[in-house]
């Protein structure tokens, strides 16, 4: 059963609140292969990248970027590899990116020729400063690089009819671009590939670099997809990073605005401050009732297999998928929360309305267990919880008041939080226990 916790809606006098909000989840495409990939100091070995890849199939991920075959032998030799072992189930969809260039746009339908669908993902930069500084090139010359790629693509796919194709088509640093110029660019390429409502291009609008507040990223895919001939033709795809800290709000609004994929990373991996966090968006609809389609039941099994292949550890404070994100410190946090579950055993609450928890971690494969723990600046709340959980012994009111400077005491002495030994120790220290 879905549980989430409902907000307040509240009428203005002048308009509805909220006036938008996200109701069906979007298209996801991970990235942790190829973006994800290439911000890391060591990149994954085929190993590793498999195992990787066998985990987002697991948790439901359809369309994944598995690298950038013209990077190198390992790239290409991991994605052949993968593709003739026939294991990419029938549902999930394999992207690969490209520059535009006609060697690398060969290898690349090289290194996924005979899978079943797969997206071929070409990109270029559109941006003034690119253009004038990175590749000294006038509009012109930036638009006729897409489109002889798009050309390229189109006679590599027809002539290689075993796959099913699809394309896609990124105008890098489309956030930073002038925006009827990406629309010129993506209508130029829409012109050669010939999309259609049945057999839509993607294409994907990176804030490559995160530059403005997550509302101008927002209006900008509201205005391309307002102004973008033949829209639905096309699937419009985001691609934030987080360098001002607002990649998922700018992934989230960027939906409310009209796109219709979001691609990432889990756990927000990637270039610099990284990509938009895949966990993040998919538990934030979660919490608002929408099933974003992803599974993260067992989050701590994604985290082992992410850590592990990234070789870089989730910060303890990550949203839904941190450590310490389900546990409190403070008395007062720790009280309320024991109330909160008190009353879902005997309420039963549909909604989620236990305080200071966002979600029910048994919805994340977490346990009630680790929800509170006690160190020297916990309230009462805190340790009357373990005793009860670990020994069944719920303590009145005045016996918890008179047991809680030992318990401070004891944290102070040990220097660290208690575990429920501790707590049972201190606690037959203090008071005769009869067995
Ligand atoms: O951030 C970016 O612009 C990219 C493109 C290649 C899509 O990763
Ligand atoms: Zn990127």
């Amino acid at each position: 059963s879905r549980k989430y916790s409902p907000f307040a809606p509240i009428s203005l006098p002048d308009r509805q609140w909220p006036s938008r909000t996200i109701t069906v989840p979007p298209r996801w495409l991970s990235t942790d292969l190829r973006d994800g990939n290439q911000a890391i100091v060591d990149p994954m070995d085929a190993l590793k990248k498999r195992r990787f890849f066998d985990l987002l199939v697991d948790i439901g991920v359809k369309e994944i970027e598995v690298g950038f075959p013209s990077a190198g032998a390992t790239e290409f030799d991991f994605i052949r590899g993968l593709v003739d072992s026939g294991s990419i189930p029938a549902d999930v969809m394999v992207q690969v990116l490209t520059q535009s260039r006609q060697d690398l746009i060969r290898t690349s339908f090289d290194s996924i020729e005979g899978v079943h669908a797969a997206v071929v993902h070409m990109y270029n930069a559109v941006s003034p400063a690119w253009r004038d500084i990175v590749f000294r090139m006038s509009k012109d010359e930036v638009r006729q690089i897409a489109v002889d790629g798009a050309k390229i693509m189109r006679d590599e796919a027809a002539a290689r009819p075993g796959t099913e194709w699809h394309f896609q088509y990124s105008p890098e640093t489309f956030s930073t671009a002038e925006l009827d110029f990406s629309i010129e660019v993506c209508e130029a390429v829409m012109d050669v590939l010939q999309p259609t409502r049945e057999r839509p291009i993607i294409l994907n609008l990176p804030a490559t670099v995160e530059a403005a507040t997550p509302n101008i990223y927002a209006d900008q895919i509201e205005y391309f997809c307002r102004n973008l001939p033949n829209r639905d033709a096309a699937v419009i795809s985001l691609h934030t990073h987080n360098d001002r800290g607002t990649g998922v709000a700018a992934a989230e609004l960027g939906l409310m605005a009209g796109a219709d994929r979001v691609e990432g990373c889990l756990f927000g991996n990637g270039e610099r401050t990284g990509n938009c966090c895949l966990v993040t968006v998919a538990l934030n609809m979660y919490t608002q009732g929408i099933d974003p389609g992803l599974d993260f039941s067992d989050i701590d099994r994604v985290i082992e297999t992410v850590e592990y292949c990234n070789e870089l550890p989730v910060h303890q404070r990550h949203p839904y998928g941190g450590e310490l994100v389900f546990t409190a410190f403070s008395g007062s946090h720790q009280d309320a929360i024991k109330k909160g579950f008190s009353a879902r055993e005997t309420q039963n609450d549909e909604a989620w309305r236990v305080p200071y928890l966002p979600i029910d971690p048994a919805d994340l494969g977490r346990s009630y267990e680790a929800v509170i723990r006690v160190n020297s600046q916990s309230g009462k709340g805190g340790f009357a919880w373990v005793l009860e959980q670990d020994q069944g012994l719920k303590l009145p009111k005045k016996m918890q008041a008179d047991f809680a400077p030992n318990v401070q005491r004891m944290a102070d002495e040990l220097g660290r939080e208690l575990n429920a030994a501790d707590i049972w120790q201190a606690f037959r220290a203090a008071y005769h226990v009869q067995t």
